[in-house]
């Protein structure tokens, strides 16, 4: 996915619960492409997700790493779909083929048991190399930090599959403009990324977050079947 500023969709689209599932192969009903969120535990995945469909609360969020346990599959849009959590008084105009959001478990250091930890490591990898419906990674990194182990496990993992992937950092409200800027600059070079390739976010003050729904709808508009 290349970041596009152009287009930046200012309003989220309906989004609703679909489930949560044990199983990284769980077979969704009706079929459609998928964007995952993966990245450490405590990152800030699932508050990005909810960020990006404007609904607080829909992805369960905490500040003890490890909350998500399982996939958890949101539906987005279409309006005619839509019964969900979306902001009331959504736009039926902007007809979005739906996708779904896929809200993953994250990997490193969680605060449960290590049977449960390599659990989740064991379903993220499966989702990663087994499942042909996911289209596009949210890979999320917390600007603050430099690239732990795992990190670069998973950016071989990634070279690997194949799928396109844009590095997110988070939380970017935790650091002045300038220093999230040099921060950004210094992850990516760590990773071997170009600019392109990665994305500065908060979803706490909502930076960058239209800016990457835009580009996550151009990616999912110009993808073909
Ligand atoms: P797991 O499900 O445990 O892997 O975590 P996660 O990656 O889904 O993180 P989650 O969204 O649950 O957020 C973890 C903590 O970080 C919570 O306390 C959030 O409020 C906080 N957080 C998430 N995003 C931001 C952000 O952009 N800025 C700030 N300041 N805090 C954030
Ligand atoms: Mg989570």
């Amino acid at each position: 996915m290349t970041p596009r500023a152009d287009r930046a969709s200012e309003r989220p689209s309906t989004a609703t619960f679909l489930g949560s599932f044990p199983d990284p192969l769980h077979k969704l009903d009706p079929v459609l492409p998928e964007i995952a969120f993966i990245g450490r535990s405590n990152v800030g995945k699932s508050s990005l997700l909810n960020a990006l469909v404007g609904a607080k609360g829909l992805a369960k969020v905490s500040a003890t790493p490890g909350k998500t346990q399982t996939m958890n599959v949101f539906r987005v849009g279409s309006q005619e779909s839509g019964v969900g959590s979306g902001p009331r008084g959504s736009h039926p105009s902007e007809l979005q083929t739906p996708y779904y959001l896929v809200d993953l478990p994250g990997y490193g250091y969680a605060k449960t048991s290590k049977t449960n930890r390599a659990g989740f490591a064991t379903l993220i990898h499966r989702y990663l190399t087994e499942r042909s419906t996911v289209v596009g990674i949210a890979w999320l990194l917390d600007i603050r930090h430099d690239p732990s182990k795992e990190d670069l496990t998973m950016a071989e993992l990634l070279g690997e599959r194949g799928v396109p992937a844009l590095a997110i950092f988070t939380k970017a409200d935790k650091l002045g403009t300038a220093a999230a800027r040099t921060q950004a600059r210094q992850i990516a070079r760590q990773l071997g990324l170009a600019e392109d390739q990665t994305h500065v976010t908060s979803s706490k003050s909502g930076a960058g977050i239209a800016d990457l729904r835009a580009t996550i709808e151009a990616a999912l508009g110009g993808r073909e079947e």
